[in-house]
């Protein structure tokens, strides 16, 4: 196998970097190998100039089937796209096999129009609007026949998403409004805890609408008092058998249910911004000037020189706290990704963050350090992280995944 980087850490995760086509590569994988798929695949739209990005690759159900092969019987794929080639790609992927489970939304306020903008008489006419969304297929490999949710994820692990992983704002301490409660054990009922109860909160069921937290997006949603509304006791979170959790770097805590208060309606949905700078480049040799300023047009952008001034270079890299997000939706704790489309590593620094082992492929020789030096740091950030968990745990005191970075 042409594996050309394989490292890991004493304690957990682990990655392997093929470079190559993930056509062939992932031939080389035995079958039900894989916990999951995590992707940013081509567009498909010749992005920026790139062969890569018109191969067609995503929109061939071959590609997919080859990746149904070696998931598990009930394992989930995510994979980004455009708002103008999302149908093919979606359509290639269920064509495969796959069953199609949703499509989430990525809102952002940063994007540019590729307009050609009219003149003369046609002034104020153009021919594209601004982009403001990304979406994600989320598809799932049919469960083994004959099994129910419950004995798939029994025998394989896949199957079902981890809701309480990745339930948004959790563990914020609130305090109630005094008014009493109804049902559910007095903690939901009609969204009221009882009278002067306090604890910490479990988080929000997650939706298939994330969010950059910019301004633009977030005067799209209005503070109105039923945007502010408690979460139910009837979301299927409150009788599930594992009860109220927060998740706590693989591990569940129970933690009493309350009222939130969240300011805003966007609130209610998972938010991360963009790729900044930092995240991009950690791990890697980077420069103090940026390649292009903030208010860069694509034009700017695409001449800019991104090798000499920026140590990540990738064109479409995506924020670890998103792909973070993703990778502990579908993954099963200590399970194995693979992301055949690498890039810049973004889902291989994600995974190892949490603790996955992941597989990573990547057609570019020129992306290869890059996804090395991010893993690798990625790997390391998880050793200091292990290491200090345990210290804290011999004097009792307690800390969580989310306070590493990114
Ligand atoms: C959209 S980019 C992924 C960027 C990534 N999300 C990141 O944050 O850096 C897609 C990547 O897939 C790679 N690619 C395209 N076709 C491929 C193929 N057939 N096999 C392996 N990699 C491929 C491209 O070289 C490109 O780096």
């Amino acid at each position: 196998m042409s594996s050309v980087s394989t490292a890991s850490n004493a304690v957990s995760g682990s990655y392997t970097l093929h470079h190559g086509n993930a056509r062939q590569l992932l031939q080389q994988y035995p079958d039900s190998h894989f916990d999951s798929l995590v992707a940013d695949g081509p567009y498909e739209l010749g992005f920026m100039g790139r062969a890569w990005d018109r191969s067609g690759i995503v929109n061939d159900p071959a590609f997919w089937a080859e990746c149904l092969r070696v998931l598990k019987p009930g394992a989930h794929l995510v994979n980004f796209s455009h708002a103008r080639t999302y149908h093919r790609m979606a359509c290639a992927v269920e064509d495969a096999g796959f069953e199609l489970r949703d499509q989430l939304m990525w809102l952002y306020g940063s994007g540019f129009p590729k307009s050609k903008n009219l003149a003369g008489d046609w002034d104020g006419w153009g021919t594209a609007l601004k982009p403001a969304h990304e979406p994600i297929v989320l598809a799932r490999k049919p469960l083994e026949k004959g099994l129910t949710v419950a004995d798939n994820v029994a025998k394989w692990g896949t199957g079902a998403l981890h809701i309480d992983a990745c339930r948004v704002n959790p563990g914020e301490f609130t305090k109630t409004g005094g008014r009493s409660s109804r049902g559910h054990g007095g903690v939901y009922g009609d969204g009221m805890a009882p009278s002067g109860f306090e604890a910490h909160d479990n988080g929000r069921w997650p939706a298939n609408l994330l969010h950059d937290g910019s301004a633009a997006v977030l005067a799209g949603f209005p503070d109105e008092a039923g945007a502010r509304a408690a979460v139910l006791g009837t979301e299927p979170s409150s009788s599930s058998k594992m009860g109220p959790h927060v998740y706590d770097g693989g591990q569940m805590r129970n933690q009493a249910r309350e009222r939130r208060d969240d300011l805003g309606s966007a609130a209610r949905f998972f938010y991360c911004a963009k790729a900044s700078r930092a995240d991009r480049n950690e791990g890697l040799p980077s420069y103090d000037a940026p390649a292009v300023g903030s208010n860069a047009t694509m034009g700017q952008r695409e001449r800019a020189d991104w090798p000499a001034r920026n140590g990540n270079h990738h064109p479409t890299v995506k924020p670890t706290r998103l792909m973070r997000w993703l990778c502990r939706l579908i993954t099963p704790p200590s399970g194995r990704i693979v992301d055949p489309f690498a890039g810049s590593g973004s889902t291989g620094k994600a995974g190892l963050l949490e603790g996955f082992d992941v597989v990573l492929m990547e057609l570019q020789a020129e992306h290869l350090p890059l996804i090395t030096g991010r893993c690798d740091h990625a790997l390391d950030v998880r050793r200091r992280y292990l290491a200090q968990l345990a210290r804290q745990a011999r004097i009792g005191t307690q800390t969580t995944l989310f306070s590493l970075a990114s």
